[in-house]
């Protein structure tokens, strides 16, 4: 089976893209390289022992996207292309809207007229918004994130159920993605991000690697246990085969049309606090941090009821904090400056 992914150069892309080859599938990666390198690539193919055929090309060029359909009989479409810092998308939403919303909008127009209906979403946990309460399930309404890049997740999944509704042969999957962190074992690929770090985990790497001075922990007076935020985190190789076990699943479903939703989440929330204590623990030092100002648009805490995944995929988050922590470290220590070598 040929697989095209979008944005397979990126984090959980290249990890996915690994899990794929492992498990037989033939892989296109589609990426405009916008925040990856074309290092994370030649690493998986090293790893796998396989080749990916890999095109430079943006989501929205409808005829580039075009000719990818023509030059290969793709069976399925995993679409993880957009951009995805928070804080950046409130500052250039247009961009944000354009690369998420219209990019993927042209992506399924391609699909539709090549034919090829089986499609698997990077969505997120944020789509949830600040309306509903924990654990989030599948059943809950969408709600209002406050983030320009939320919101267009919000309409992406608008869009692919009135695809659905008006094309019986479409079969879509919105993965919603709590917190992946960590990396592949071998410590040869991970997280590379450019600048500073927004998330949590890249950024306490850089610490601990002596490219930052210490971490700031937004806030320590949420209603929560220890005071700090509480987040689902995953590790990305279980976030990998979460994919995997999405594809497996339209595969076995081949009556399957229309939409449908999983967590992939671990079910448990983890502090901040909490998080910066199993780091040091794993690299057995130190990690200054000085608690600073809550960030704007964080919520207190949020997990996954992730059953529904458990049940119909077979799917669960396997890999524990302390490993997400030691892969963490070794991709960080053995790869300082990510894939710039
Ligand atoms: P990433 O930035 O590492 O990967 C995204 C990839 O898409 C990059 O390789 C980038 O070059 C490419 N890309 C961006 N715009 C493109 C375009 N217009 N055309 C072609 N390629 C383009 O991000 P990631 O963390 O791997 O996230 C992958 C997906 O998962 C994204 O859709 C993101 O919104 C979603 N997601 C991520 C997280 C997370 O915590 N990392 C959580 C929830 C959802
Ligand atoms: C953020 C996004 C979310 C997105 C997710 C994955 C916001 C409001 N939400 O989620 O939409 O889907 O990333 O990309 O940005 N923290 C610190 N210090 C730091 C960095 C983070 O204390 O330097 C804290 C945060 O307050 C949060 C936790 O660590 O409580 C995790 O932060 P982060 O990794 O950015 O993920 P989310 O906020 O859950």
């Amino acid at each position: 089976m040929k697989v095209l992914v979008t944005g397979g150069a990126g984090y959980i892309g290249s990890h996915t893209v690994l899990s794929l080859l492992e498990n037989n599938y033939d892989v296109i990666v589609y990426d405009n390289l916008v925040n990856s390198s074309i290092e994370s690539i030649d690493r998986v193919e090293k790893l796998a022992g396989k080749k990916v055929e890999f095109i430079e090309g943006d989501i929205c060029d409808k005829e580039k996207l075009s000719k990818v359909f023509e030059q290969f009989t793709i069976d399925a479409v995993i679409h993880f292309a957009a951009l995805k810092a928070v804080g950046e998308s409130a500052q250039i939403p247009l961009s944000y809207y354009q690369n998420n919303v219209y990019g993927t909008v042209c992506l399924l127009e391609v699909m539709q007229q090549h034919k090829v209906h089986n499609f698997i979403f990077s969505s997120s946990a944020t789509v949830y918004g600040e309306e509903n309460d924990v654990p989030y399930v599948e059943t809950m309404k969408l709600g209002t994130p406050s983030s320009p890049y939320g919101a267009s997740k919000v309409m992406v999944e608008r869009v692919l159920g009135d695809l659905a509704q008006s094309n019986s042969n479409f079969r879509g999957v919105s993965l919603r993605y709590f917190n992946p962190i960590g990396a592949h074992e071998s410590g040869q690929i991970g997280e590379d991000p450019k600048g500073i770090p927004n998330n949590l985990l890249p950024y306490v790497a850089q610490v601990a690697v002596g490219k930052r001075e210490k971490l700031g922990i937004f806030g320590d007076d949420y209603p929560t246990k220890d005071g700090s935020c509480e987040r689902d985190y995953l590790h990305v190789m279980d976030l990998a085969q979460g994919h995997v076990a999405a594809l497996d699943w339209l595969n076995r479903h081949s009556e399957f049309s229309g939409v449908e939703a999983f967590n992939l989440g671990t079910g448990n929330g983890v502090s901040v606090f909490a998080i910066v204590k199993a780091f040091e623990k794993a690299i057995d030092k130190k990690i200054p941090f000085e608690v600073s100002p809550r960030r704007t648009g964080d919520l207190p805490a949020f997990w996954a009821d992730a059953n529904k995944a458990n049940k119909a995929l077979n799917w669960q988050a396997k890999r524990s904090v302390e490993q997400m922590m030691a892969d963490t470290w070794r991709w960080q220590s053995t790869n300082p400056n990510g894939y710039l070598v």
